[in-house]
C-alpha cells in the first residue's frame, strides 16, 4: 500500500496553483470526501468550509452525478460542437439555461472554466463593439480586489497585486476603479454620500475620464470572493446599471463563485433586480464534478453575431465547448439544485453562519463578520482601534483551523467560509464552535 509521505514525495513533479514550495511542502493528501467532509490518507477528517473553491454546491458524495457522466460516456463522451454539429446534452443545457439567470440573457457559449468564461466576455464585448461600428470601445473598468482569473486578459481584468507583479506589465486597456467595500472604501466619499453612490460615481468619473467611446464594458463580481467577500451597499448595482446604460458599457457579471446559489439567489444581482448584459458562469454549474463554464449574451449581442457577414463571423470557443458529458452532467446538477432547495438553504444556513460568525467579533482579532447566502468571511486585523489588516494572523488561524478539522481560506485580510449549500445548522454551528474555539486558543498564548 503506498503511504501518504510516498504520495507527498510523488507529488513534487507537479506545478501546483498558485506555487510556493514553503506552502507545498507537505500538502494533505485527500483520498475522499462525502457530505460536507474530506478524508485524508491518513485519517484526518475535515469540513470542507470552502465547498472545494466555493464550487461543491451539492456537496461531496452524490452519486447521481457519477451515473450521467457513465452514461453519457458510454453513449457519446464528446463530439466537435463547432459550427456544424452540436450534441444533446449541450443543446437541452443551452435551452434550459435560456433566460434561467436573467430573462435577457438567451444565449450560452460553453467554456470550461471561468477565466474562459471572462475572456469570453472581453471577447465578445470587443465584437459587439466592431460590428456597431465602434471601433474605439476597447477598454475594461474592473474593481481593486477583484478576481476574473488567470488568462492573460482575466489577469490584467483582476485587481488584486500578487497576481501581476511576478509575470510583468499587464495588458493596456484595463484598469480599475475602488471595490464597494463598506468595511475598507478605498476612495473619496463626498459629504451626505453612501459608499455605494461614491463607489459608483468613480464608475461614472472613470468612463468620463477615459472617454465613453472608449470605453467597452465594466466587469464586476456581485459579491466579490478572492478579494475578501466584499457585499457590496445595497444601492450599489441598481447606480452602476444605469450608469453602464448611460454610457453605452455593458455590464458584465462575472457570477463565477455567486450563480447557482451560493448568494441564496440562484443568480446573484436578482437581489438587486438588475440584469447583465454579459454573465460569466462556472464552477457551480457541475458542483465541480467535472469543469464547466459559459458565457451568457443579452439578444442584442447575439444579433450582432448573427448579422455579421462570414468573412467577420464570430471566430471564438473552445474545443470543449459543449462538452457532451459535462453538459450532462451539468442538467443533473441543475436538477438536484432545484429539487433539493439547495438555494433555499443557501439563504437560511447562511443567515446562521454569518450571526454565528457575528459572535467572534468579540475577539480583538476579528474586525467584522459579512456575507450573503453561503460567502461569508471574517475580517482579521492587528487591533480594532487601528484596523490594521493581519494576514499572518490570518494565515496562522487557517493553519489552526485545519489542524482542529476545519477547512478555510484566507482571502485579503480575510477568513472565508463558502461551505456546501447542503449544509446542515449543525454543521454550519460546528464550523462557529470551531472557530470559536480556534480564537479561544490563539488568545490564551
Ligand atoms: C469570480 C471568479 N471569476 C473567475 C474565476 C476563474 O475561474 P477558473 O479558475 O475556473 O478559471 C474565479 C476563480 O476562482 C473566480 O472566483
Amino acid at each position: 500500500m503506498t503511504t501518504t509521505s510516498a504520495y507527498i514525495e510523488s507529488d513534487k513533479a507537479q506545478l501546483h496553483p498558485l506555487q510556493h514550495p514553503s506552502r507545498h511542502a507537505a500538502p494533505l493528501v485527500i483520498e475522499r470526501a462525502e457530505g460536507v467532509y474530506l478524508y485524508t490518507t491518513d485519517g484526518k477528517k475535515i469540513l470542507d468550509g470552502m465547498a472545494g473553491l466555493w464550487n461543491v454546491n451539492i456537496g461531496y458524495g452524490n452519486t447521481e452525478l457519477p451515473e450521467v457522466a457513465r452514461e453519457q460516456m458510454l453513449k457519446l463522451p464528446f463530439t466537435s460542437n463547432f459550427a456544424g454539429m452540436t450534441n444533446v446534452p449541450a443543446s437541452e443545457l443551452a435551452e434550459k439555461l435560456s433566460g434561467y439567470a436573467y430573462p435577457n440573457l438567451k444565449t450560452t457559449l460553453f467554456t470550461s472554466g471561468g477565466s474562459e468564461s471572462n475572456e469570453s466576455a472581453f471577447k465578445t464585448a470587443f465584437f459587439y463593439w466592431q460590428r456597431l461600428g465602434k471601433k474605439d470601445k476597447l477598454k475594461i473598468i474592473a474593481r481593486t480586489s477583484a478576481y476574473h482569473g488567470i488568462a492573460l486578459a482575466t489577469t490584467s481584468a483582476t485587481g488584486i497585486g500578487r497576481y501581476h507583479t511576478p509575470f510583468g506589465p499587464q495588458l493596456p486597456n484595463f484598469l480599475h476603479i475602488p471595490a464597494p467595500n463598506p468595511h475598507r472604501y478605498e476612495g473619496s466619499i463626498n459629504e451626505g454620500e453612501t459608499v455605494g453612490q461614491a463607489a459608483a460615481r468613480a464608475l461614472e468619473e472613470a468612463i468620463l475620464r477615459e472617454g465613453p467611446d472608449t470605453v467597452a464594458a465594466f466587469i464586476a463580481e456581485p459579491v466579490q470572493g478572492v478579494g475578501g467577500v466584499i457585499v457590496p451597499p445595497d444601492d450599489y448595482f441598481p447606480l452602476i446599471r444605469a450608469i453602464c446604460d448611460k454610457y453605452d458599457v455593458l455590464l458584465i457579471a462575472d457570477e463565477v463563485i455567486t450563480g447557482f446559489g451560493r448568494t441564496g439567489e440562484m443568480f446573484a444581482l436578482n437581489h438587486w433586480k438588475i440584469q447583465p448584459d454579459i454573465l460569466s458562469f462556472a464552477k457551480g454549474i457541475t458542483s465541480g464534478y467535472v469543469p464547466l463554464g459559459g458565457m451568457q449574451i443579452s439578444d442584442a449581442i447575439r444579433e450582432a453575431i448573427w448579422n455579421a457577414p462570414e468573412a467577420e463571423s464570430y471566430m471564438h470557443g473552445y474545443t470543449y465547448s459543449g462538452h457532451a458529458t459535462a453538459c450532462a452532467v451539468a442538467l443533473k446538477n441543475i436538477e438536484i439544485l432545484e429539487r433539493d432547495h439547495l438555494v433555499r438553504n443557501a439563504r437560511t444556513s447562511g443567515e446562521i453562519l454569518l450571526e454565528g460568525l457575528g459572535t467572534l467579533t468579540e475577539f480583538p482579532q476579528v474586525d467584522n463578520a459579512r456575507g450573503k447566502g453561503l460567502i461569508c468571511a471574517v475580517e482579521i486585523v492587528k487591533d480594532k482601534a487601528t484596523r490594521t489588516p493581519d494576514m499572518a494572523t490570518a494565515n496562522a488561524l487557517m493553519g489552526a483551523a485545519m489542524n482542529a478539522g476545519l477547512r478555510t481560506r484566507v482571502v485579503g485580510n480575510a477568513l472565508a467560509f463558502s461551505p456546501p449549500l447542503t449544509i446542515t445548522a449543525e454543521e454550519v454551528e460546528s464550523i462557529v464552535q470551531t472557530m470559536g474555539d480556534v480564537l479561544v486558543q490563539w488568545n490564551s498564548k
